[in-house]
């Protein structure tokens, strides 16, 4: 390894609460994203893992950052983007939470009623516009249908490096899954077609091809 490079990798579901016992998520299991952590330790990187709620165990030697909310997501990587040489945005962050939270349970009185959801902010594209020069910024696309479409329009509105794009249609990759089928894109096109294969595999594949790019 030529150069220590400080990555931030974000990873799982973030859970934005409705009451003490409710509270609104997604079905990432951070596999992903734990998987590219461990990889980046192997190589020999500084990992910081700013992670939503899973039952994985984080790299030892990662600095661990457990989030609950998209709010407090974006806090930990504001905090901790300016030191860091690549930032891969792997969690699954909740688009919408609940406008109000009832710090009593909610009880079931009312035959029906409406959630208002307001929208969280988009930390992605935020750090995007933030970026010094040498730095490089990975997000994810995860994509149910149209999907390098989808994927080509994530990377030219967040202005990211590059644009991992997953596959989370169909049974046994993607989500909640061991194994995983990506593209890797960047601002001059399809770059990589990977997989389906397991997603430690892949980790390593994606961190050696994009730090070459360091
Ligand atoms: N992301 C983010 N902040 C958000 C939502 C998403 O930083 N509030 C990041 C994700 O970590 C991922 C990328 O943006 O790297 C794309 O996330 P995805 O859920 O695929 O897309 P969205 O931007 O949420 O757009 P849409 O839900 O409309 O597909």
């Amino acid at each position: 390894m030529s150069k220590k490079l400080n990555i931030l990798i974000t990873a799982g579901p973030t859970q934005e609460p409705l009451d003490p016992v409710r509270y609104l998520t997604n079905a990432s299991s951070g596999k992903m994203g734990y998987a590219l952590a461990h990889a980046a330790i192997t190589l020999g990187h500084r990992v910081t893992l700013v992670s939503g709620p899973v039952s994985l165990k984080p790299p030892n030697k990662a600095k661990f950052i457990p989030v609950q909310t998209a709010l407090q997501m974006r806090t930990q990587v504001m905090r901790h983007f300016a030191k860091q040489d690549v930032v891969m945005m792997v969690a699954a962050v909740a688009d919408y939470r609940p406008k109000h939270f009832s710090k009593q349970k909610i009880k079931k009185t009312r035959s029906s009623f409406t959630l208002k959801l307001v929208r969280n902010p988009d930390i992605l594209k935020e750090i995007c516009s933030k970026k010094r020069k040498n730095q490089i910024i990975v997000g994810f696309a995860a994509e149910t249908e149209k999907f390098l479409q989808n994927a080509k329009q994530k990377l030219h509105s967040k202005k990211c490096d590059w644009i991992i794009l997953n596959d989370v249609s169909q049974k046994g990759i993607g989500f909640n899954s061991d194994k995983n089928k990506i593209t890797l894109l960047n601002q001059k096109g399809v770059f990589l077609h990977l997989g389906p294969s397991a997603k430690k595999n892949l980790a390593s594949i994606i961190l050696q091809k994009i730090i070459r790019s360091c």
